[in-house]
């Protein structure tokens, strides 16, 4: 009875949330690729639209032929008399015809749909290469042609509106994939080799991204953000980010870049400093961030301090180690990281 109550229960909350509306939050899982934000994901989104409506009404014709044939049921007969044999057979017939060509038209459409997103309409205005890791993402803007340009990043993908953007795609360790569902389809990114992908947004904001190929224990914990903005803020950003950081006067955040290059620069990077650890997310600008820890923490000094604190219970089995520090230690760690903005 109590089994029966629980499970009616479920059954009652499931059918509320798949009932319930959309949430309106731009970065709500819902909204995902229900809503697309760019050319190389609008045509798979009518896709996934045209297809889901077939579905729909494949199930819908089915339950009204199978209804209409519980309601019309044959004529009573003689038990043991036998009736006209081949009866029927013009519905098989436009049953397979039907379904032959919704799978036809479904393959086409799949087909153009993939030629559609394979290519940018217009040449990338910028290139960019994305590195995965164990559980975060490398961004390098690299530029062959001005290497003053080039710049490390990490977590965060900053572009520039209606600009279409090539994104190469390559492993440190394992097989990852990169997914912005508002602005591109699925990509591996594969230890050895180099995968493109190109991602557009049409409109300033926020797309968050994620791996999307399962990679380990903390998989869940590797998003990045995708930021979108008018080309003279996108041009503000690079110019910020290519901005070594400053040689710190004060005293305490002397002593705070003391610990730093004893304990964190093996692995961690800060352009303009003897930190030249690349194993790391390069924190030169990581104050500029919107999250920690690839998404896991949103990023506040408050946030930070814990994470160089408790690392392995924010995010078990990650290479970043939970660090023991004094308060001393950590105010002092804590204001030069502050500095890195
Ligand atoms: Cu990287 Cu999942």
């Amino acid at each position: 009875m109590r089994l029966a109550l629980i499970s009616s229960r479920c059954k009652l909350a499931l059918l509320t949330a798949l009932l319930a509306p959309p949430l309106a939050h731009a970065d709500a899982p819902l909204e995902y690729f229900l809503h697309s934000a760019g050319p190389a994901a609008t045509p798979t989104m009518h896709l996934g639209w045209g297809l889901t409506a077939m579905c729909v009404a494949v199930v819908a014709i089915i339950a009204v032929l199978l209804a209409g044939a519980l309601v019309r049921r044959r004529p009573a007969a003689a038990p043991r008399a036998l009736g006209k044999e081949g009866g029927g057979m013009g519905w098989i017939y436009i049953g397979v015809g039907v379904s032959t060509l919704a799978l036809l038209a479904s393959l086409f459409y799949t087909l153009v749909t993939l030629q559609a997103v394979a290519q940018p309409s217009a040449v990338p205005g910028l290139s960019i290469t994305v590195t995965a890791y164990d559980w975060w993402w490398k961004i390098d803007y690299g530029d062959d042609s001005d290497p003053a340009h080039h710049f490390v990043t990490a977590n965060e993908i900053h572009i520039p509106v209606s600009v279409p953007v090539k994104i190469g795609l390559k492993s440190a360790d394992v097989i990852h994939a990169f997914w912005v569902p508002r602005l591109a389809g699925k990509t591996q990114a594969i230890p050895g080799q180099v995968n493109t992908q190109w991602i557009q947004a049409d409109a300033p904001g926020v797309y968050r991204g994620q791996c999307t190929q399962f990679c380990g224990a903390q998989h869940a914990h590797m998003a990045f953000d995708v930021v979108a903005q008018p080309q003279a803020d996108f041009d503000a950003w690079r110019d910020a980010q290519i901005l070594q950081a400053a040689s710190p006067a004060d005293g305490q955040v002397r002593t705070g870049q003391k610990i730093f290059m004893d304990r964190c620069a093996g692995c961690h990077g800060v352009r303009g400093s003897d930190a030249v650890g690349v194993q790391a997310p390069d924190l030169t600008h990581v104050g500029s961030r919107r999250q920690l820890a690839a998404g896991t923490l949103t990023n506040t000094p408050e946030h930070l301090l814990d994470w160089v604190q408790h690392a392995q219970q924010i995010k078990p089995d990650s290479l970043m180690p939970s660090f023991t520090l004094n308060m001393q230690d950590a105010a002092a760690l804590s204001a030069y990281l502050a500095t890195l903005h």
